[in-house]
């Protein structure tokens, strides 16, 4: 079954971003049912689920919960990641725009397992349309007694939840920089463990904090109501669930897709109408900062955790993004360094530098003037970058550049050696023809 409509389920229902319809339609079961289990029962419904973060790294979502210490000795904060930032991605928007109380409630539920105080999330700047939505469901779900205080009635039962927008940063979606964004400093990423304590024991305000995705709580939601196990009966074994896939590109249906984990990657293709413009030469199929995959190798694909990195590449954030044999891959690099280059935040130097140097790189090559080397130069730069940078946004930035060559080289070599693109006219995106002169330095 590829189309699995969990989340999903009441999406297309009239006004369901409103409490009674919601509530109508099921809505705040899932939380009625997990205060009437021990917090740890819930944490361990979620054990069984098999749930992953779908923030982009899959991370086993029952562990973080379980991370959190069980006590109130410190306010315990529960944070919602909704930066959304990732190139390609765009279910939470979606999410927060149709589907706001299944977020609110499994958030309520992640406060209730996790002792938690306050919730805050954290929406990207340029959502605002989405942030007014999670507001007034915010709203409605105090004025029917799910948040404040002793919710549905059980004492001591306390939860507020905030609203708070970022400005637009792709790294502040990375959970340390978010954090420091949410406490007003700015959004630079912090010491990771082992070397500072896990965000579960000391995360904002040195307190307990919990950081999931939009999609991972709404999930949470749906297994809170329909238990664990219910929800472990979908997917592949080390790959549970559903997941939400946001298509783009040239398909002729591009749109937020949730299908069961393990759907053959060619099958989620032909649910989006299949390929426009030409025949299909690759996908990105986890965000921009995933490794591109050619026609054949898409083949082999299936679309959950193990199948995308045992062939290369990563699920990520589930931006998938398809293309046409009309596309310049090294055009389309030469983009996507653009955004890193952009979105790096400066504090540390394989990446401020790296990033830049990869731009230079690779505009130089797309404005015709690409020297022999130049690919062992990209390769060189990428290696220096890749694992020596203190957030994951410098491999972000390599990775897709490494697959590309690895996948594509002939089209780099052809650039370099005839100045101009091996698709000819047709090319997407269209091939630059001004070169900014403030970026054609030879990087050192
Ligand atoms: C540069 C960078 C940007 C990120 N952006 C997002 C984002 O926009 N949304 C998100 O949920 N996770 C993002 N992440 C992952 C988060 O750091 C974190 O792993 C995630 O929010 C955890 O939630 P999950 O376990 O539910 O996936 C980003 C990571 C990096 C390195
Ligand atoms: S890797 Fe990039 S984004 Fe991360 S800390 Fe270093 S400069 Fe900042």
């Amino acid at each position: 079954m590829p189309i699995l409509n969990l989340l999903y389920e009441n999406r297309d229902v009239q006004n369901i971003e409103n409490l009674d319809v919601y509530e109508a339609h099921g809505g705040y079961q899932g939380l009625r049912r997990a205060v009437t289990l021990e917090r740890q029962a819930v944490i361990d419904e979620i054990k069984t689920s098999g749930l992953r973060g779908r923030g982009g790294a899959g991370f086993p979502t029952w562990i973080k919960w379980n991370g959190l210490p069980k006590n109130f000795d410190k306010p315990h904060y529960i944070i919602c990641n909704a930066d959304e930032g990732e190139p390609g991605t765009y279910k939470d928007r979606e999410l927060l725009l149709k589907l706001p109380h299944l977020l609110v409630e499994g958030m309520i539920v992640a406060g209730y397992a996790c002792c938690g105080t306050a919730g805050y999330i954290y929406i990207r700047g340029e959502y605002v349309e989405p942030a007014w939505q999670i507001r007034k469901a915010i709203d409605q779900a105090y004025k029917q007694g799910y948040l404040g205080k002793n919710i549905l009635g059980i004492e001591g039962f306390n939860f507020d939840l905030y609203v708070h927008m970022g400005a637009g940063s792709y790294e502040c979606g990375e959970e340390s920089a978010l954090m420091s964004s949410l406490m007003g400093e700015r959004g630079n990423p912090r010491l990771k463990f082992p070397h500072a304590p896990l965000p579960v024991i000391e995360g904002v305000w040195k307190s307990p904090t919990l950081v999931n995705n939009v999609e991972t709580y709404c999930a949470a939601t749906w297994i809170a109501k329909n238990s664990g196990a219910e929800y472990a009966k979908y997917g592949t074994e080390r790959s549970k669930g559903s997941k939400i896939i946001s298509v783009s590109g040239h398909v002729a249906k591009p749109a937020n897709y949730e299908i069961e984990l393990g759907t053959p990657l060619m099958e989620l293709l032909k649910i989006a109408g299949g390929i426009t413009g030409g025949k299909l030469k690759a996908v990105i199929p986890g965000g921009s900062s995933v490794q591109i995959r050619t026609a054949e190798q898409c083949e082999k694909i299936n679309m959950d955790y193990e199948s995308c990195s045992a062939n290369g590449t990563l699920l990520g954030s589930g931006g998938f993004m398809a293309f046409n044999d009309k596309t310049d891959i090294v055009v389309l690099m030469r983009r996507t360094a653009e955004f890193y280059m952009h979105e790096s935040c400066g504090k540390c130097t394989p990446c401020r530098e790296g990033t830049r140097w990869i731009y230079k790189v690779l505009d130089r090559i797309t404005s015709g003037a690409g020297r022999q080397g130049d690919i062992e130069l990209l390769l060189d730069i990428c290696s220096q970058i890749d694992g020596r940078s203190y957030c994951a946004l410098g491999d972000a930035a390599a990775w897709p550049i490494v697959g590309a060559i690895k996948a594509f080289r002939e089209e780099f070599e052809y650039w370099i050696t005839h100045k101009r693109s091996p698709i000819g006219e047709d090319a997407v995106p269209p091939v630059p023809v001004v070169v900014n002169p403030l970026l054609t330095l030879t990087p050192a």
